[in-house]
């Protein structure tokens, strides 16, 4: 690949802000350079600096005067649902069982699959996701399709096959035998393949047997390396029906512990309504608790309590995600958008460059992936996007009074929306341009 060399404004987290003025917290740059090279990171720094010892040749690209960032990761998202997205539902069970569970079928059939894989990738691009953790069907074909897609692009994607033996239509579910036969054969095929890893995707406890969460405690064993993803609390109705079904557990979080489930790289979408217990046993095992607030608000699941999650010393793990078809909108910057709004209502705030950090290199952290992506360190994956805070008239228009990083940074989070992603790079690639 030609050395490309990026001109514009250089953010990049280095850690957790503290504070709404922690300045330490990044590295800004305001003519900065970012050389790409074979889907890496080179270097970074001022342009001035980064232009003289770039090659030869270098294509030099200018996109003064946008903001230059790490590629957003979206860590919940369920790529068949994108013809479920907008389902008019009144709670969790209506909706999976009226919309969800009736669209995931249609999965079985790889050329339905691969069309839809088509366009989530599209809107990936489109919206300046670079990374996200997916949950495919029950079926291994919708695996592939995923992840042969995301080969073409050159994506570092997580997902997996979901396991489901029971509480759904016949043709959507298998057997804990065949699902554990079938995530193996899987993970055998595309785990490190390219940019590939799969995630063990035991649905949730209610369509799973206990013998299913069995055999998926032992896909965890047998490779402690994948990640595991699953949804917890989400709904009222949810616990009571999971909590009947498991009476011996003690609680929903108990379940997935008993079956070795738990852990630093297993992802629990939701986590609305935690017991004490669980909240305290999440992060003593290092879980991550995943944010979901567009599909929270759609499915009127509940408030999620990032304070309470992150826990008296603020060590619990948390990421944002969009959970697309719950979730109404590919962008994590209108994920953001309502995540601020769900924590305001409860007292708390979640300040711009917090925001930020959460969709680059918190999500990353989350994943256990931050040597990779998320930020613009050298040496890390070229997973780029460029942000363009004028996007729009009503964008123009609020800029004219807007000083400050951190304002622009709110107002991109606050109105913005795909129009603001000028370009998408994936592994050193511009991939946004090339949409149709
Ligand atoms: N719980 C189990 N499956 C799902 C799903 O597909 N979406 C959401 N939001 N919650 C779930
Ligand atoms: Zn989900």
């Amino acid at each position: 690949m030609t050395a490309k060399l990026l001109r514009g404004r250089v953010l990049s987290f280095n850690d957790a802000p503290k504070a709404r003025d922690d300045h330490e917290s990044y590295t800004y740059i305001e003519d900065g350079g970012l050389l790409l090279q074979d889907g890496k990171i080179i270097a970074r720094g001022e342009f001035a600096d980064i232009v003289k010892s770039a090659p030869d040749h270098v294509q030099v690209t200018d996109h003064r005067p946008h903001i230059i960032m790490a590629g957003f990761i979206d860590p919940h998202i369920h790529f068949t649902q994108m013809q479920v997205l907008g389902s008019y539902a009144g709670s969790l069970l209506e909706w999976l069982n009226t919309y969800t569970f009736v669209e995931e079928q249609r999965f079985g059939d790889l050329a339905h699959a691969q069309k839809i894989t088509g366009h989530f990738y599209d809107e990936m691009i489109r919206h300046g996701t670079t990374s996200a953790v997916a949950y495919c069907s029950v079926h291994p074909q919708s695996v592939d399709a995923y992840f042969e897609e995301a080969q073409k692009r050159n994506m570092l994607m997580l997902g997996g096959k979901v396991m489901m033996d029971r509480e759904a239509p016949v043709a959507l579910t298998d057997t804990p035998q065949s699902s554990y036969d079938d995530s193996k054969a899987l993970i055998e095929k595309w785990h490190g393949r390219g940019r590939a890893h799969y995630a063990i995707t035991p649905r949730f406890a209610i369509t799973s047997s206990p013998e299913q969460l069995e055999m998926a405690g032992a896909l965890a064993k047998e490779h402690s390396d994948l990640h595991i993803q699953t949804h917890l609390n989400e709904n009222r109705d949810e616990i009571e029906f999971t909590n009947a079904l498991y009476p011996t557990m003690g609680d929903y979080f108990g379940i997935y512990q008993h079956y070795g489930l738990a852990g630093k790289k297993s992802l629990f979408g939701h986590c609305i309504h935690l017991e004490d217990r669980e909240r305290d046993a999440m992060i003593e095992t290092g879980s991550v608790a995943v944010f979901c607030p567009t599909s929270n608000l759609f499915i009127g699941s509940g408030l999620f309590d990032w304070d309470r999650v992150a826990g008296p010393q603020g060590k619990g793990r948390i990421a944002i995600a969009t959970d697309v078809g719950g979730g109404t909108n590919y962008s994590m910057l209108r994920t953001l958008d309502e995540g601020y709004k769900i924590l305001n209502l409860q007292g708390q705030r979640m300040n711009p460059l917090t925001s930020f950090y959460q969709i680059t290199l918190g999500n990353a952290r989350a994943l256990s992936l931050e040597e990779k992506i998320g930020t613009l360190n050298q040496g890390t994956d070229a997973d780029v996007v460029v942000l363009n805070a004028n996007a729009t008239p009503a964008m123009q228009v609020r800029m004219e009074t807007v000083t400050t990083l951190e304002e622009e940074l709110f107002l991109l989070q606050t109105i913005g929306d795909d129009r603001a992603i000028v370009e998408t790079y994936v592994a050193g690639e511009a991939l946004k341009s090339t949409l149709a």
